[in-house]
């Protein structure tokens, strides 16, 4: 049976979809248009109609069929955005069409992460093996009910308890490694990745179990203090915050969710009653999990520990957070070191911080106030540029001219003086990201990897894609991608063109393992963006990406420690001779 999503796609063309949304302007092959999903001037959101996708180039780095494009538009799961566009196609949807095999392979997952979780459990609370995690779990305060609510387990010291047992429950090794769980050893082997560990479950918004994070019993332990499931099929870091199955509503009902770091301080304060709380888990807070709260709270109230609030990764987050219109306050509490700490110490003084957070502005202002004197002008000056930094990112006009009466008030100043300067603030910024002096290397790695890409991008977009590599690959070689992903696909694109006179896109992408598929994508429409590369001339741009391999390799081969020192510089004598000849040839293009 045909899947619904291959059904949908048949009846709905993308661009016409699309368009519906938002205008599309066509360009070449594809369509563009300003990004919907993010604020920009130059249009980076590009459209194909042969390949049914789209792709934005800009700050969101994403794409996806119409089915993803529905799903971040209307801020919808994959299933309520197939449901309302099965509708609009005229297909009817019965439990039986859900046999889309992305899906069945997602019902897969989960029920081999389902079964680890109760065995995590059996574990803890049924063997003797958990009895430690037992004691560990009271000793931080935690009782019986709240350690089932979150169904907290013990993995025990073995390479492969858990395997055999899932093993033991059919599932094949294959899907198995695809849970994340296991580990594959170097003789190809698999053991158990979570080994002498205290389990949390870590479970999407509907309590679906799509990974797992485990922490040491031992403090003085030598490896990390947890560890988590890499990303999966399932599970994605980025998406991820734990606790969130059971905050849900509560947040809805508050319109506010409290964010704080880890497991614990989840649990514990939930275990006192407050119960619109997740974690982000030692990480910086993204957009994905922005978009994801969005849909039901308007109002972000982060307790973590108080210096993190101010560090750049999360500062990034706030400004994300800040465009999308939420609401951000933190909670400061200076008697513990985090909230779980806090809570078991002082609930009634916890609780309290908790109330009286502080919208963020107030509180970067703050910590301003208390290392600097608002009386004398230097201290006035030095206030004025810490806190202006973040002011000046506010979008929201009225906002930022609470912002600004505020400053002008405590620093006893006009408002016009702190207008003029957030203004130089923002002209300072352009001109940082005018002149880009730091960071060179990041920026010439980039520039190779687009350089590469966009060499890549005009093979496929153009008329005769065997020409054009012709072309491309008279001076440079597949061996000289530093993108694997680059590689791959032209060395099946060079497989292909043995076998096929005529080249045919669609046909071609049928020979890519589905991983690469949105590379290929990625790929294919990138020549479609507004690109720098785009205005100068290939031949030089192949001689660029060619002079960046050589360089690359001459790295690699000096840093290279072998006995046979004169093969070597014989090496690197004859790459340094053609890296001569490239550069000079760079010069008269
Ligand atoms: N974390 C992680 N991987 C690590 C360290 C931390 O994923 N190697 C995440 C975990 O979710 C953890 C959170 O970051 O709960 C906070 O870590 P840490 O600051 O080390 O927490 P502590 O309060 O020191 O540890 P705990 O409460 O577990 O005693
Ligand atoms: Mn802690």
């Amino acid at each position: 049976m045909e899947s619904v999503v291959e059904e949908i796609k048949k009846k709905l063309d993308i661009v016409v979809f699309i368009s519906s949304f938002i205008p599309l302007k066509k360009t070449g092959r594809n369509y563009k248009s300003v990004c919907p999903f993010h604020q920009e001037r130059t249009p980076s959101f590009v459209v194909s109609q042969d390949r049914q996708i789209w792709h934005c180039f800009g700050a969101c780095q994403e794409g996806g069929d119409l089915i993803k494009f529905l799903m971040k538009w209307e801020n919808i799961t994959f299933i309520e955005a197939l449901r309302e566009l099965a509708e609009k196609a005229g297909i009817k949807l019965t439990k039986v069409s859900f046999d889309d095999h992305v899906w069945k392979k997602k019902e897969r997952i989960v029920g081999i992460n389902t079964l680890a979780a109760e065995f995590f459990e059996y574990i803890l609370h049924k063997t003797q093996f958990g009895k430690k995690a037992n004691e560990y779990l009271r000793s931080r305060d935690l009782d019986e009910r709240i350690i089932k609510k979150f169904q907290l387990g013990y993995a025990p010291h073995s390479w492969d308890s858990l395997l055999k047992f899932l093993k033991k429950k059919k599932y094949g090794e294959s899907e198995i490694l695809d849970s994340g769980l296991m580990v594959r050893s170097e003789r190809g082997g698999l053991y158990d990745r979570f080994r002498g560990r205290l389990i949390f479950p870590l479970k999407d918004a509907r309590g679906n179990v799509i990974g797992f994070s485990g922490r040491v019993l031992d403090e003085d332990a030598k490896e990390a203090k947890y560890i988590n499931t890499p990303e999966t099929f399932l599970y994605h870091k980025r998406e991820t915050l734990f606790g969130i199955n059971l905050a849900k509503e509560a947040a809805k009902k508050e319109n506010n969710i409290i964010l704080v770091e880890g497991e614990f301080d989840v649990i514990s304060p939930y275990q006192h009653g407050i119960q619109n709380i997740a974690a982000i888990k030692g990480s910086a807070l993204t957009r994905e999990q922005l978009m994801f709260l969005k849909r039901f709270t308007d109002k972000i109230t982060l307790a973590l520990d108080s210096d993190l609030a101010g560090e750049e990764a999360m500062k990034k987050g706030i400004e994300e957070a800040e465009i999308l219109e939420f609401n951000v306050s933190i909670a400061s509490f200076d008697f513990a070191k985090d909230p779980d700490e806090a809570v078991r110490k002082d609930p009634v003084k916890f609780k309290k911080a908790l109330k009286n957070s502080l919208p963020y502005y107030d509180f970067i202002i703050n910590i301003s106030q208390k290392k600097n004197s608002a009386d004398d002008p230097y201290g006035k000056k030095k206030i004025a540029e810490e806190v202006g930094v973040f002011i000046e990112k506010i979008k929201n006009p009225i906002v930022l001219s609470h912002y600004i009466k505020k400053i002008a008030s405590i620093l006893k100043v006009s408002e016009g003086s702190v207008e003029v300067l957030i203004r130089n603030l923002k002209r300072k910024k352009q001109q940082k990201f005018a002149l880009p002096t730091q960071k060179k290397t990041a920026i010439e790695i980039m520039r190779e990897v687009v350089i590469q890409k966009y060499l890549l991008s005009i093979i496929f977009q153009s008329e005769n894609p065997y020409n054009r590599a012709e072309e491309i690959f008279k001076t440079f070689t597949i061996e000289d991608f530093s993108v694997p992903a680059f590689q791959k696909i032209c060395q099946l694109f060079f497989k292909y063109k043995e076998k096929h006179k005529q080249f045919d896109l669609n046909n071609f992408i049928e020979t890519l393992a589905p991983e690469l598929r949105s590379t290929f994508d990625e790929v294919f429409l990138f020549a479609s963006t507004e690109i720098e590369v785009k205005n100068e001339k290939i031949e030089k741009l192949v001689y660029e990406a060619k002079r960046y391999s050589l360089k690359r390799k001459i790295t690699e081969l000096s840093a290279f420690d072998s006995s046979d020192e004169n093969e070597i510089k014989e090496n690197l004598r004859l790459i340094n001779q053609e890296l001569t000849r490239v550069e000079k040839k760079i010069i008269t293009l």
